[in-house]
């Protein structure tokens, strides 16, 4: 897929089918996520994949998308290694990166994805469930499967959101 059409194209999706993800598109997405920029390129990123249905069902009950962690076949929960932080706003910046890396990297091999933040409210709790050092520090969790559902989504007209241009 080209590039803009990727970024163009892609939404969240929390529909999913029933169908197994296949390991190296996983790590191929991991590995799109691992080239995103980072400051000082400290890389600050971690992951922990999730097929567990177990482990998806313990996930499921710490958040209000519960539903979409059950239906999903894979979870990756993206952490923050605070022993490589240098600079908490930089390097939460560049694990957002990442993660839009990853949610492109998905989608590119027909995959669907959606981000899922509201799961932080039990940080703590997933950071022990996922039995991650101490320095990992929960950051977001990305369900991902094959789409059942076309997502929707708009945006604000781009002069809305562009200020000043000072050619
Ligand atoms: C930081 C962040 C947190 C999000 N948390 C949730 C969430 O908890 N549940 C959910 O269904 N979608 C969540 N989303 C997805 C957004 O709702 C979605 O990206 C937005 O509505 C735009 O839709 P699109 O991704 O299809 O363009 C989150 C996205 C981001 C970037």
């Amino acid at each position: 897929m080209e590039c803009l059409e990727a970024i163009f194209t892609r939404r969240s999706i929390r529909h999913f089918l029933d169908k197994p993800v296949e390991k190296e598109k996983i790590k191929k997405a991991i590995e799109a996520a691992h080239w995103a920029p980072s400051g000082k390129n400290n890389q600050p990123w971690r992951f922990v994949v999730v097929k567990n249905k177990d482990l998806r069902e313990k996930l499921a009950e710490l958040t209000i998308s519960g539903r979409i962690i059950r239906e999903a076949p894979v979870a990756i929960a993206v952490f923050l290694d605070k022993n490589v932080s240098y600079h908490r706003e930089k390097d939460i910046q560049a694990i957002g990166a990442s993660i839009e890396n990853l949610l492109l990297a998905l989608h590119c091999q027909g995959l669907g994805a959606v981000w899922l933040g509201e799961i932080l409210k039990n940080r703590e709790k997933v950071e022990k469930l996922l039995k991650v050092p101490d320095s990992w520090e929960f950051m977001a969790l990305i369900s991902l499967g094959y789409p059942a559902k076309e997502g929707r989504s708009s945006r604000r007209p781009l002069n809305e959101v562009i200020g000043n241009w000072f050619d």
